[in-house]
């Protein structure tokens, strides 16, 4: 990031508009390096000034890279008329314009859902020809039949789309109570893929979680609705993990 107006830097790598932050300046809110500025257009570098803010300091990059544990209810998009998304559940200290979720989650999915401002970054890991594997738990009500299993491993064509062959394994086995657990990895990401994939191999979802992305497993850490920002190593991760 190159050195720009202070009021352009805060508001970008924040949720503070811009008029926000020039009202915020002129009332000696704002400090660079521990200094109180009062001119808005003052020009800094993000990458190496310090920018506090009623005492909190801005966190500046050009890209963020955050680990959301999706809870069920809300929608994996960046904006809705109607529904939460989960872009509102995030803390204040992490939301910026431009962010959106890379790969979506249905509505009830739960589990890794990966948010950026990084077009590029998402591009490269969701694009089909790069093949980043994600893992799923997918609970299902009985067992599904062994032929559908292998239909499943073998890859199969659904709705005229040709599925790529899944890993497909037993996770937990089913109780009294609740049915079994198959741990599903894809390395594409077609609209409702394990839902239709598992109901045509003769299993009937009841629940599905996203436990890793690439070579990254979701963080046991965070409870549904949380979300933290991920390390460059991390991020690498995401990208290295290809099938
Ligand atoms: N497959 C689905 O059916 N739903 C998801 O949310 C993700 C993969």
């Amino acid at each position: 990031m190159k050195k720009e107006r202070a009021d352009k830097i805060i508001s970008s790598q924040s949720t503070i508009t811009r008029s926000e932050t020039v009202k915020l300046i002129r009332s000696g809110k704002v400090k660079i390096n521990g200094e109180v500025i009062k001119d808005n257009s003052l020009k800094i570098d993000p990458q190496t000034d310090v920018i506090e803010i009623n005492g909190e300091v801005l966190n500046c990059k050009k890209f963020i890279y955050i680990m959301m544990n999706k809870p069920g209810g809300v929608v994996s998009v960046s904006r809705s008329p109607k529904e939460r998304t989960a872009l509102e559940l995030l803390p204040d200290n992490l939301k910026r314009p431009g962010l959106f979720p890379a790969g979506r989650l249905d509505k009830d999915t739960t589990g890794f859902l990966l948010i950026t401002n990084d077009g590029e970054f998402a591009h490269s890991i969701l694009s089909p020809k790069r093949h980043i594997k994600k893992t799923y738990l997918a609970s299902t009500s009985d067992y599904i039949p062994e032929k559908g299993l292998e239909e499943m491993r073998a890859g199969m064509v659904m709705d005229g789309e040709e599925l790529l062959p899944a890993e497909v394994s037993l996770f937990k086995e089913g109780t009294n109570s609740s049915g079994p657990v198959y741990k599903i990895t894809l390395c594409q990401g077609k609209y409702h893929q394990i839902k239709r994939m598992t109901a045509l191999a003769g299993g009937a979802l009841t629940s599905l979680e996203r436990i890793s992305m690439g070579n990254l497993t979701l963080d046991p850490e965070l409870a549904p609705g949380e979300a933290r920002e991920l390390t460059e190593t991390e991020v690498e991760l995401i990208r290295q993990g290809q099938k």
